[in-house]
């Protein structure tokens, strides 16, 4: 039993496979950045989306039918203040059932977008049936469903920060994510404000993720039968995770964004199903780290490159004020091999009035010591075999049990964490937060300050972390973020009492 495998990882720092466009490549740094469009309420404190199919163009030429809030994709930004709580109602008029994350947030657990809380839309009631055919345990007590639509609320006591919104449907999240249903959430207080960081249209969210494409521009997806309300999960060559060829940002390939002779705030989110970025520019000049998944950091800190395993998020500073017009900069991933080598392009225009700065303080940070850590854990993610199911991705060796609970965890407290892994796997709790504590013993890399939800595991690591459960009591998770991971049953369960 249990074993490591290394099978299909296209190169040395990706876990996943490379699935090949039939489409004809884009030209690069044609398409202009679009910025998705900021969600307004319905009435006070209440907004709502539908998730819908719609054709866009997205590979020139072509028509993509996405699956989006409102039928976009990225889906409308939710821009928030911290302290106002507010409802977020979504109707559901895809063909198959969904449900929402707010990844990041501390919501209540009815509210948390459960893999197995489902809007199920009106008039597939009879044709769904919770569980079937799935790669986790068989618990139809644990299922909620709701006809058509539903309310989340969040209350939204936690600092600034960039959140993100996406599909968590259980065994279906890589596939429905892959086709559109994420958006981000900004979340905004007086402190962010007070500070001189680039405002308005200088602060700019960058969702990455990496797609494939059929030849006539529909997204390709190695699901196992090619359907999604059949056998759930991706064909078995792709079950280390899906590497697109096509690289999206803000789902344009290869964008160009023109931009003031400046500083910009950016907000770096990974949105892709497995795969890690190491960001850079091409001309060597820094990134300046502002802010982790879940908050600023307490001072900035200038990089030369950024990691981004699936689901984390980087704040970052870029000077463009230093740049003749004209100037053209290229966003580098360092990972990527060939196509993927490149993200995005900054076209830069005239010198402008800019009263933004960084300033040396950021917001009051208070680490964690591993003495308030009232218990300690261990969470093992590995290929392990399950007895009746054959190898699988699992966590202490057990495969998702929709109705167990692999923890008992006291509201308030701090505990500290040992994650194991034996590949890559991006780790995420819901509701708690944490701060990285140790690599293999030796202290965190840069890029794990702060506050986070997602820490990157790199192959044969250990990582401890201290983590922090306030808000809610309930039932929450945790699990490995490459969504094919996830959807071949790497969660658990915890309960929060
Ligand atoms: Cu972004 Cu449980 O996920
Ligand atoms: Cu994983």
């Amino acid at each position: 039993a249990g074993g490591v495998t290394y099978a299909f990882a296209t190169d040395t720092q990706q876990t996943g496979a490379l699935l090949t466009s039939d489409v004809p490549m884009p030209e690069r740094f044609k398409v202009r950045l679009p910025i998705p469009e900021t969600a307004k309420p319905v009435k006070d404190g209440h907004y709502a989306f539908t998730q819908r199919p719609r054709k866009v163009e997205i590979i020139p030429g072509t028509k993509t039918e996405i699956w989006g809030y409102d039928g976009q994709f990225p889906g409308p930004t939710l821009d928030l203040r911290r302290g106002e709580p507010v409802t977020v109602t979504v109707a559901n008029k895809l063909d198959v059932p969904t449900s929402t994350h707010l990844h990041g947030g501390v919501t209540a657990a009815d509210s948390d977008g459960f893999p197995t809380d489902l809007v199920v839309p009106k008039g597939h009631g009879g044709h769904f049936k919770p569980g079937r055919h799935s790669h986790m345990k068989h618990d139809p007590s644990a299922w909620k469903l709701h006809t058509g639509q539903r309310d989340y609320g969040y209350s939204l006591d936690q600092p600034a920060a960039t959140l993100w919104y996406h599909d968590h449907r259980m065994d279906f999240t890589a596939p429905q994510v892959w086709r559109g249903l994420a958006g981000f959430c900004i979340v905004r207080d007086d402190v962010d404000d007070a500070l001189p960081l680039p405002k308005g249209e200088r602060d700019i969210p960058l969702m990455l993720c990496d797609r494939a494409f059929h030849a006539d521009g529909a997204f390709k997806y190695p699901s196992k039968d090619g359907t999604l309300m059949g056998e759930p999960g991706v064909s078995d060559e792709y079950h280390e995770g899906v590497l697109g060829d096509v690289m999206l940002v803000n789902g344009a390939p290869w964008p160009v964004l023109d931009v003031d002779a400046a500083r910009y705030r950016l907000r770096f989110l990974n949105a892709s199903n497995a795969r890690r970025y190491e960001l850079a520019l091409d001309n060597d000049a820094p990134l300046v780290h502002i802010g982790s998944d879940v908050g600023l950091l307490d001072k900035p800190r200038e990089l030369s490159s950024l990691v981004l395993a699936s689901a984390e998020r980087a704040e970052v500073i870029v000077d463009f004020s230093k740049y003749k017009p004209g100037t053209e900069i290229t966003l580098v991933n360092k990972l990527g091999a060939d196509d993927m080598a490149e993200v995005m392009r900054f076209r830069v225009g005239d010198k402008v009035d800019d009263d933004s700065s960084i300033p040396d303080e950021l917001v009051p940070f208070k680490a964690l010591k591993a003495s308030d850590a009232v218990t300690e854990r261990t969470f093992k993610f590995e290929y392990s075999s399950v007895s009746g199911h054959g190898s699988m991705w699992t966590i202490n060796g057990e495969a998702y049990d929709p109705g167990g609970s692999m923890a008992k965890i006291k509201l308030g407290t701090v505990e500290k964490w040992t994650l194991i892994s034996d590949v890559h796997h991006p780790v995420h709790a819901h509701l708690g937060h944490f701060q990285v504590l140790s690599r293999d013993g030796k202290p965190p890399r840069d890029t794990d300050a702060g506050w986070k939800d997602t820490v990157d595991m790199r192959p044969l690591e250990v990582v401890e972390v201290l983590i922090k459960f306030e808000g809610y009591k309930g039932r929450y998770m945790l699990h490995c973020h490459n969504l094919e991971h996830e959807d071949m049953a790497m969660m658990a369960n915890f309960d929060v009492v």
